[in-house]
């Protein structure tokens, strides 16, 4: 049943979960490790990349706060080059919203400092260079926080692997199209160019793309979240550079400062998001589900749904009034992993013996980057504790009635919407 330190371990997907877990098997004596990914990374379209993701411990779930804590320690220690501490201000036009009530009372058991902001308006007295329109809201500001260049940070835990033994095999002979089995144990996978690689373990952490390769839509969903970027003058830069990272928790529209060096502006939605229809052989069974591309690149097209381009939009025009009619460097679609509840799938799989699933990232997973592989190993060990290996578990199709995967009460905006095939060939 355990894996021994010398049996080989195939990890699928280079993403924060894939090569954290890689990371900290090794970490802990395991000497055969490979990573296989469709792209190098940091992956062209994959959900652990581009300039920035938040970094933050405000959570209304006691776990994932004191998760974050942990993981804060490392921000600011051995990826203190890539993490930039510039607060983080959560508004909302109904008073009392749940999950920021939620968030503040994790952090204050914890004795956690918080600044309360009755009248939104007063961010402007511990930042006076924002000039978002907030007036008629309320929120908190949480100094403690801020976002990290996500491509920067996995391509220094890429690093780390490689240096520590690990190997990573990018393209074609890492784009793995089903699992290799024999009967019910998972032998290997097989390659886009019909080689197949075998292993005494398979772990997926292929994010998005898991549903492709194995029947878990009872457990998990892919969804399509608009970002946008917004290239600034050196002048406006230093307009907007003392500015928390920002979440409108009515629409879901999230702002970080402007990078330095590039003076990059982007925005997000964190919210339902989109859902698209695609025809799949999964695991042998016909499916139809929402997922990214497989073949190509996600992050090519530069297209967003009309509707999806207007929210950002919005958002644009409320946080940065003056930058409101400002065009699109760049625009996207970044895949979520859906959970029922957001909480992540870490576990082995219940029937097939040989595949362990790390995935599940609910759009929160990125900050945990210093700290997830621990997570991760502690359950491929069978040594985490009990709650948190039944929060991770992975239950068996017929356990969970496939429902909405609304994740954890924190997002904003319209319900999740399925793409026209015209939108979805836009893609
Ligand atoms: C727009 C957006 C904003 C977000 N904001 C935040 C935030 O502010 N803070 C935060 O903490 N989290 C945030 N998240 C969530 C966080 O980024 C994700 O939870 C996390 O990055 C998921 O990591 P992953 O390793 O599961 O997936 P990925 O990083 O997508 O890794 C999966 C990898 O698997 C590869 N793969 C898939 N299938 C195959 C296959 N068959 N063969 C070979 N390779 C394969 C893919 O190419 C990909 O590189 C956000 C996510 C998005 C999309
Ligand atoms: C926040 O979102 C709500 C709902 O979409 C919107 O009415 C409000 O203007 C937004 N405020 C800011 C500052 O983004």
């Amino acid at each position: 049943m355990s894996t021994a330190k010398n049996d080989s371990i195939l990890i699928v997907g280079a993403g924060v979960f894939g090569l954290s877990t890689a990371l900290e098997l090794n970490k802990r004596g395991y000497t055969d490790i490979t990573v296989v990914d469709r792209f190098v990374p940091p992956s062209a379209d994959g959900s652990s990349v581009d300039i920035s993701r938040i970094i933050r411990a405000d959570y209304a779930d006691p776990i994932y706060y004191k998760m974050a804590r942990e993981a804060y320690k490392g921000w600011t220690t051995e990826y203190k080059d890539q993490y930039f501490e510039s607060g983080f201000a959560l508004f909302s036009e109904t008073p009392k919203n749940k999950y920021m009530e939620g968030s503040k009372s994790v952090i204050r058991a914890a004795g956690g400092h918080l600044d309360e902001l009755p009248d939104a308006s007063d961010i402007r007295k511990l930042y006076p260079s924002v000039q978002a329109n907030v007036a008629g809201m309320s929120g908190y500001h949480n100094p403690k926080g801020g976002w990290a260049d996500a491509a920067g940070s996995i391509q220094k835990l890429a690093s780390k692997c490689t240096v520590a033994g690990i190997s990573i095999i990018a393209g074609p002979r890492g784009t793995v199209t089903s699992l290799r089995k024999a009967g019910s144990r998972v032998v290997g996978v097989n390659l886009v160019r019909g080689q197949v690689l075998l292993a005494s373990q398979v772990i997926l952490s292929t994010g998005a793309w898991t549903n492709r390769l194995l029947n878990i839509g009872h457990a998990a969903s892919s969804s399509g979240q608009p970002v946008g970027f917004i290239q600034l003058t050196e002048e406006e830069a230093l307009e907007y550079k003392k500015i928390p990272v920002m979440i409108n928790m009515s629409s879901g529209v999230f702002s970080f400062p402007p990078t330095p060096d590039t003076n990059v502006l982007k925005l997000a939605r964190h919210g339902y998001g989109y859902a698209t229809e695609m025809n799949v052989d999964v695991d042998g069974e016909k499916k139809s589900l929402s997922s990214p591309k497989f073949e190509s690149s996600n992050a090519a097209t530069g297209y967003l749904p009309d509707d999806a381009d207007e929210s950002l939009r919005q958002g644009l025009r409320q946080f940065f009034p003056k930058l409101g009619d400002r065009p699109w460097l760049n625009r996207r679609l970044c895949w979520y992993t859906d959970t029922p509840k957001g909480d992540f799938i870490i576990d082995h799989h219940p029937t097939m013996q040989g595949l362990f699933l790390a995935t599940g990232g609910a759009g929160h997973g990125f900050k945990f980057l210093p700290i997830l592989g621990q997570y991760i190993a502690d359950c491929f060990e069978g040594k985490a504790p009990e709650n948190l290996r039944q929060k991770w578990k992975l239950n068996l199709p017929k356990d969970d009635a496939k429902g909405p995967m609304a994740g954890d009460g924190s997002r904003g905006g319209p319900p999740l919407r399925r793409l026209s095939p015209l939108e979805q060939a836009k893609l």
